[in-house]
């Protein structure tokens, strides 16, 4: 892809951040989820919450001045979210910002790291098991509407 940045957020980029997660998001995920369900999804607080909260530990992917994707780490060595806009899938921007969260994590003396994944998110489970993932559990848990089961997955650092 051409001119793909990948830095780290600022505070500033939240809203950038919130709104690519819910387009790649929604986008992966509509044949999951009754239309309600995508509506209350859309429009929850919790996700901007959460990223305006831990923009210190998520890197952004740029082309030409526009966020296009973005991943989170915790200090427990997980990745929580790993996002591309739908537009931009395919042509690197994921395993760069793949690459860029494995380096903190490294950095970060992690030994371990761990992810959560929809089991139905078969283009992401793959996506992981290509770089040596191991899935290690699943879980099924049911919201109001919404009934998913997603795979634990770990990977070696060390
Ligand atoms: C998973 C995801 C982050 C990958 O990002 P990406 O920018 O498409 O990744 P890349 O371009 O680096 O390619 C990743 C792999 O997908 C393959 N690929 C090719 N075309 C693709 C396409 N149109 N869509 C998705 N993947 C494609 C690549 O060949 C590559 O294969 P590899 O794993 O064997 O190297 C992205 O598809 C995404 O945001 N999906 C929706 C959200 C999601 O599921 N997130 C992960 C769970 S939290």
């Amino acid at each position: 892809m051409s001119c793909l940045e990948i830095r780290a957020a600022k505070a500033g980029d939240s809203a950038a951040i919130t709104a690519v997660v819910k387009e790649s998001w929604l986008s992966a995920n509509k044949e999951l989820l009754p239309g309600d369900s995508l509506g209350q999804l859309a429009h929850s607080p919790h996700l901007a919450t959460m990223i305006a909260r831990e923009w210190g530990h998520i890197h952004v992917a740029v082309v030409e001045n526009v966020i296009i994707g973005a991943v989170g780490i915790n200090p427990a060595g997980v990745i929580w979210m790993l996002y591309v806009l739908p537009g931009y899938q395919g042509c690197g921007a994921g395993s760069a910002l793949y690459e860029a969260a494995i380096g903190a994590l490294k950095q970060a003396g992690r030994r371990k790291a761990l992810l959560e994944v929809l089991a139905a998110n078969e283009n992401a489970v793959a996506f992981y098991r290509s770089r040596g993932w191991v899935p290690e559990g699943r879980r099924t848990e049911h919201i109001p509407g919404f009934r998913f089961t997603a795979v634990r997955m770990g990977l070696a650092l060390a």
